[in-house]
Parts: C-alpha cells; structure tokens; sequence
C-alpha cells in the first residue's frame, strides 16, 4: 500500500514539511526517525530511488553489441543492454515469469536466457521464447517484454533512471555541468584498476551527507585523506545547489618528492541521490551507494589510475582511498547507533562548512513530500 510523508509523520512525531524546511534553514539535522524508520526506506524508494538518474557503470562494459551490464538503482534491479541495432537499452532486470533475475554478472550473449525456467528475451527486453508455451492456449510472447527504464551516457559514463519516462539527466546536473565536463575530459585518459565495495550498518543518508562534507576531514581522515589534501576551510572550495554538490581542495602531501603547487588537486562532484566522482592529478574514480534497508547500506568506487602516473603514487593513492572509506563507514555506522538511541531529535549543522548536508536533506524532504 502507498505511504505518504504524512502518515509517517503521525506515527513518529514529525514537524509539518514546512517545519522540517524552516528547521533544516536553521541549521538542523533530518530528525533521527528519517535514518532508521522502515517508511521512510520505503517512501525514499517510492519517492527517491525509483524517479532518479544513478550511476550504473562505464561505457566499456557495454561497448559491443550483445553486450549486458548489471547494475541496481536503489532496490531495483537494472540490466543495460547494447542491442544489435546499437542502442543502448535498460530494463529492470526481472523475469516476467516468476520474477528471478535475468543475468547476475555482466557478459555478452545474442539473447538473455532467465537462467530458473529458460525464458529467453532479446537485448530489445522482448521475450523470444518460453519453454513449453507452445502448450498453452493463450499465451502470446510477443505481448511480453522486460519492464524499460531509462538510460543515458554522460561522457563515459552510463546512467539509468528506473521511471521510463524520466526527464533527460541534464535537467539534474545542469548546475554542475561547466565544471564536471573538465573532470570527465581528464577522466576519461584514466584506466580502470580495482571495484572496492562496502557493506554499511546505517543508513544510506549517513553515508552520502558524510561524502558531501570535509569538515570531519581534519579529524577522521588525519592519516589518510586529511594528510594528502588541505581541508582547512580556506583552502577548500564547496558548493552546492539542489541536486548537485561540488568540492575542490589543492593536493597537500605527496609520498614522491614533487611539488604539489601547479598541480590541478582533488575536483568532486555528487549528484542527488547517490552518485559521485572525483579526481586528483594521479588517480580517479566513481561510485554510488545504495539503500539496502532502512539502517544497511552498500556502496561501490570503481577506481582509475592516469596512465603513466608514477605508480609509488598511484599506489599509495589507492590505498589511501580504501582507508579513507573504511575510516567513513566506521563512523556513519557509529553515527546509526546515535540516531537509534532516540536521546538526540535532530543535530546542528555548521552551516559554514556543511552547507551541502542542508542541499542534500531539503532535496530529500522536498522529494518525499512530493
Ligand atoms: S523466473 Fe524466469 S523463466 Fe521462470
Ligand atoms: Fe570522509
């Protein structure tokens, strides 16, 4: 049964939608309920996650045709097809028999076979053939295909929106276009070189609000992130509008002996709800973190090296980005106990550097309320 924000405001004592915007306008947190309420996972997958554009992956995994790349946006899950006729196709990646997934890897192959009863569908989503369907009187294939989402490049990157009709994913990331075409120009020389993946114990929001921040960078990221970046409020840039966030921060630390001055320094961008990259001079990558219950969340990075970088660097990059994750995940996951202890209602943004916290969480609330 659909849920609104107003039923879940009832049962948990939220302010009115006009209320959580003014408080958000003063500097306050989501209250604690919107990071553990199973209604709420549910509104933002109703609400957020299945209207919204989201990485899936790089164009090399479906640069042929026949070939498929597996994804999932939010709790939806996501086939990218690259058909004969040289479209580029998504479908939820669901069979239409009894609901198993087509593929579980990505891979190239003329046909999609579900691999439970061996239904078969072209990469056009449209079922081909159904074991033993001849058999029954009505059944007609040609009147069954896998459910269409939407699906665009940006650059090299493909991107896929579960709502087929979706709004082009320009309208999202119109504010931050003149900025990100550099980044993605840089990036795309880069070369793919490890997935790092990580399984949360918190809600999603805790994760996306600690990426779109450097004020814990100092403290939390000390020897790692904090040591390779200047983080001071001075030296670092942020910006954010409603559905885009943009970080910049001048390289501080380099384990070879090269000066960073003259270098172009760490460039991050995030789309709402879940999507981001970056890159420094050395290394690059991008992600998205997923929702997987109201206080679990997964995350992936997919990692780039500049060919040619000096590898001690890129080494040393690489893992110093592990780090930096794990050393996230570790406090948003301690973070997900605080807001389970229904002791603390709502925290206090410090508005000068946490600006991006408030875009993020008044896009959110505006979404749900719609
Ligand atoms: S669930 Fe796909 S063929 Fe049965
Ligand atoms: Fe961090």
């Amino acid at each position: 049964m659909a849920i609104s924000l107003d039923d879940v405001r009832d049962r948990y004592a939220l302010p009115s939608v006009d209320q959580l915007l003014a408080d958000l306008d003063a500097g306050e947190t989501l209250p604690a309920p919107f990071y553990y309420a199973p209604e709420i996972h549910q509104l933002e997958q109703e609400k957020i996650f299945s209207k919204s554009w989201q990485y899936a992956c790089h164009e090399s995994a479906v640069a042929k045709p026949g070939d498929y790349a597996v994804t999932r946006a939010g709790a939806i899950p996501i086939i990218v097809t690259h058909g004969r006729d040289g479209q580029l196709r998504g479908f939820v990646n669901v069979c239409r028999h009894r609901l198993h997934s087509i593929a579980e890897e990505n891979g190239n192959k003329p046909l999609l076979q579900c691999p439970y009863h061996g239904w078969t569908y072209g990469l056009d989503g449209k079922l081909k053939t159904a074991p033993r369907s001849q058999r029954e009187p009505n059944f007609d294939c040609s009147t069954i295909s896998l459910e269409p989402v939407s699906v665009e490049r940006w650059d090299q990157w493909i991107f896929v929106n579960p709502d087929p009709n979706a709004a082009p994913l320009a309208t999202v990331t119109a504010d931050i276009r003149s900025r990100t075409d550099e980044l993605n120009a840089d990036l795309r020389d880069y070369e793919f070189q490890i997935r790092y993946e990580y399984d949360m114990e918190c809600n999603w929001k805790l994760w996306a609000e600690n990426a779109v921040e450097c004020y814990h960078c100092p403290t939390l990221h000390s020897t790692s992130f904090g040591k390779t970046y200047h983080t001071s409020p001075d030296d670092y840039a942020i910006d954010s509008s409603d559905n885009t966030i943009w970080h910049a921060g001048p390289i501080k630390w380099l384990p070879t002996n090269v000066d960073p001055e003259g270098l172009k320094g760490f460039r991050f961008a995030f789309t709402f709800p879940s999507s981001f990259f970056a890159l420094d001079d050395y290394v690059g990558f991008i992600g998205s973190i997923q929702p997987v219950g109201p206080q679990k969340s997964w995350a992936f990075v997919d990692m780039y090296a500049k060919p040619g970088a000096d590898p001690i660097v890129v080494k040393e990059w690489l893992d110093m980005w592990d780090r930096t994750l794990i050393e996230d995940k570790r406090a948003t996951d301690i973070q997900q106990i605080g807001y389970n202890s229904g002791r603390v209602r709502a925290g206090r943004l410090l508005l000068d550097s946490e600006s991006p916290l408030q875009s993020f969480m008044r896009t959110a609330v505006t979404a749900l309320s719609s």
